[in-house]
């Protein structure tokens, strides 16, 4: 069983476009793959597949209120969407989602009244446990927010683990820092620990010394695992507004060589993951990131040392 989230400090960073990629991979893979979006934004992981049908009507079940215990009879397995195209899980998100932090604290008030136990962060975990997901799927991903709030928590409390995302600039560098502090927040108010697998440089302009500099400093570090980089590829915005992942942009006839590359990159750290969970035993080389080369061409011997 692999599980994890995809948080950053801030917005835009790729997050979505990280966890769609990467499901997609892990479904090429032969794994089953649900992809849980927790997005507050419209432009969710929902939106980049292509809107769900019921995602506006009031009457129908969402995963906030689900989890929550609100007035739904409904389980998160009978609001799960097939991708068919893609070949993995969605559980999408709907508008009333938007409503999370008020749901929770009306079903934080409601066990208050009653003399229940109510256990901050843990009610999207206790669902997919009741539901017993982390049977059925071998990968659970969880898309969420750049800000920290109580679905970002309910997020690392389901998964324990997450893959990072970050900007190549010296404010991405900072929000690396602001992970491990809000990790540690989370550890040492559920008792739980936090891994952090991977984190990934996204969007990195290769002709800059500057930024080819900051991703040479992360790589040689040994605090975090860099398997793969992403460069600034304008192409990954044809995912959007129902594009599906790049491998879907790429069957859909809107992608060359220079997409299957980056599509191949998300391949890597889907490998790696999977590894690193014992789901394959797949060897993955990330002592030298395929990307790392180009990184020095830049910077000469300067960073090498
Ligand atoms: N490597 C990249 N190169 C160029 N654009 C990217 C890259 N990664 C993501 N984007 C674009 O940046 C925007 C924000 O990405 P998104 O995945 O929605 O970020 P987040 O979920 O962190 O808010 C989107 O328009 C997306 O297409
Ligand atoms: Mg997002």
């Amino acid at each position: 069983m692999l599980t994890y989230s995809i948080p950053t400090e801030a917005g835009g960073t790729g997050k979505t476009t990280t966890a769609i990629n990467l499901a997609r991979a892990h479904a090429d893979a032969g794994h089953d793959v649900l992809l849980v979006d927790l997005d507050s934004q419209n432009v969710s992981a929902t939106w980049f597949l292509g809107d769900v049908e019921w995602a506006k009507d009031q009457q129908h079940p969402c995963l906030s209120k689900i989890i929550m215990g609100l007035g739904s009879d409904a389980s998160l397995t009978d609001i799960v969407v097939a991708q068919e195209e893609e070949g993995f899980d969605l559980l999408p998100r709907h508008v009333n989602d938007s409503n999370f932090e008020s749901y929770y604290r009306k079903a934080e008030s409601m066990a208050q009244m009653e003399g229940r136990e109510f256990e901050p962060c843990v009610q999207l975990r206790d669902q997919i446990a009741r539901e017993r997901l982390h049977t059925e799927y071998d990968v659970i991903i969880y898309d969420v927010d750049g800000s920290a709030n109580l679905k970002l928590n309910q997020a690392l409390a389901a998964s324990q683990n997450v893959v990072v995302p970050f900007t190549v600039s010296e404010k991405g560098q900072s929000s690396v820092g602001g992970i491990r502090e809000s990790l540690n927040g989370i550890e040492s108010d559920l008792g739980i620990s936090m891994t952090v697998s991977a984190l990934v440089p996204n969007m990195v302009d290769y002709s800059s010394v500057q930024e080819c500099k900051i991703a040479a400093r992360i790589i040689d570090s040994d605090e975090y695992t860099t398997p793969i980089a992403i460069g600034d590829r304008a192409t990954l915005e044809k995912m959007a507004n129902g594009g599906g992942s790049l491998r879907s942009v790429i069957a859909d006839g809107h992608g060359g060589e220079k997409h299957e590359r980056t599509a191949d990159r998300y391949d890597i750290l889907a490998a790696y993951l999977e590894r690193k969970a014992n789901l394959s035993d797949r060897e993955v080389d990330t002592e030298t990131p395929p990307y790392y080369d180009r990184i020095q061409k830049y910077l000469g011997s300067e960073v090498v040392a």
